[in-house]
């Protein structure tokens, strides 16, 4: 069986930590990079979490590509609040014995996606400024991506970092203005979909507990974030992240897609960063998103579960 290439654009951060975890126990798939933003917090921190998700995995050959430090335009607040302030929920793990490659990561971008031109899968789990500027470097990209799937946006304006935007999008929304116009069809797996896919805390912990290394550090990690979430958000987890790595993983599994045209919100007072559906094709303009709306819940767990014990 030939694998499927993917690279993955992150800003790690618990969610996209277990996100890695499965990308890395796929054995359909070969992750030829990781790319890295700042978003759930700073550059350094994303950069070193990502660095020490590949060696808890084992996978020292993945190269770590450092990217964009900020938004392309506008400074925004992190997420440091729900993830730690070093993003891995500040238990002090010891450094990561490997190290990034020089290479930025929209160089790096630019570069996978003509190697593995017409097979990459491209997943974006963070703000997609390293995307925006690596549209900017090769307008031709789109053209080599065979899939892009997008974690990012609330498609009927339910946001979770402001009443209308979702964190990734709200974070730097000229970025994701730049990818939603530039590829003729971007997978979305959204906010909402997440919040209608939670896992429930305790099934969850049982799974944490099996003794493997990975879902050991994972317990960690994530335990300071799922008190805070399971605090405020009641009995089940949203982990937008690892849903998103599912439906891109195995589309096989999802049960409802719905394809609209789809826009992003760059100015207002109220809705700056708000992914802004045409639910009846209004405005006559062509589909450009295709949103997850749907997935099987087992066979995410399944995976989730399988990601943590490997190893
Ligand atoms: C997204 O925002 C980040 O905080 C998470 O890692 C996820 O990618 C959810 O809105
Ligand atoms: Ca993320």
């Amino acid at each position: 069986m030939t694998r499927t290439p993917i690279l993955i654009d992150t800003d790690p951060g618990i969610d996209d930590a277990l996100a890695l975890l499965m990308a890395f126990d796929s054995a359909a798939h070969d992750v030829v990079g990781l790319t890295i933003a700042a978003g759930n917090v700073g550059l350094p921190h994303t950069v070193r979490n990502a660095l020490k998700s590949c060696e808890v995995a084992g996978r020292g050959d993945v190269p770590v590509f450092p990217g964009a430090a900020a938004p392309l335009l506008h400074p925004a607040e992190d997420a440091g609040h729900v993830h730690g302030k070093d993003g891995f929920g500040d238990i002090g793990y010891p450094d990561p014995s490997l190290t990034a490659v020089a290479e930025h990561a929209a160089n790096a971008i630019v570069r996978l996606a003509r190697e593995h031109s017409g097979r990459l899968l491209l997943v974006a789990l963070g703000p997609l400024t390293n995307l925006a500027l690596a549209l900017t470097l090769d307008p031709e990209l789109p053209r080599h991506v065979d899939r892009l799937l997008v974690m990012g946006g609330a498609v009927t304006v339910h946001g979770n970092m402001t009443p209308a935007a979702e964190f990734n999008i709200g974070f730097d929304p000229e970025a994701a203005h730049i990818v939603f116009r530039a590829f003729a069809r971007v997978e979305l797996c959204d906010w909402e979909a997440t919040v209608a896919h939670g896992l429930d805390h305790r099934e969850l912990e049982t799974w944490l507990a099996v003794g493997s290394e990975r879902a050991r550090f994972y317990e960690a990690i994530s335990r300071q974030t799922r008190l805070w979430s399971e605090d405020r958000r009641g009995d089940r987890w949203y982990c937008a992240d690892a849903l998103a790595m599912a439906a891109a993983l195995a589309p096989d599994g999802a049960l409802e897609w719905v394809e609209r045209p789809l826009a992003v919100e760059l100015a207002g007072q109220h809705a700056r960063g708000a992914t802004i559906v045409d639910w009846n094709r209004q405005r006559g303009v062509a589909d450009n998103a295709r949103i997850l709306r749907r997935y099987d819940q087992a066979a995410f767990e399944q995976r989730v579960r399988k990601a943590l014990a490997a190893g």
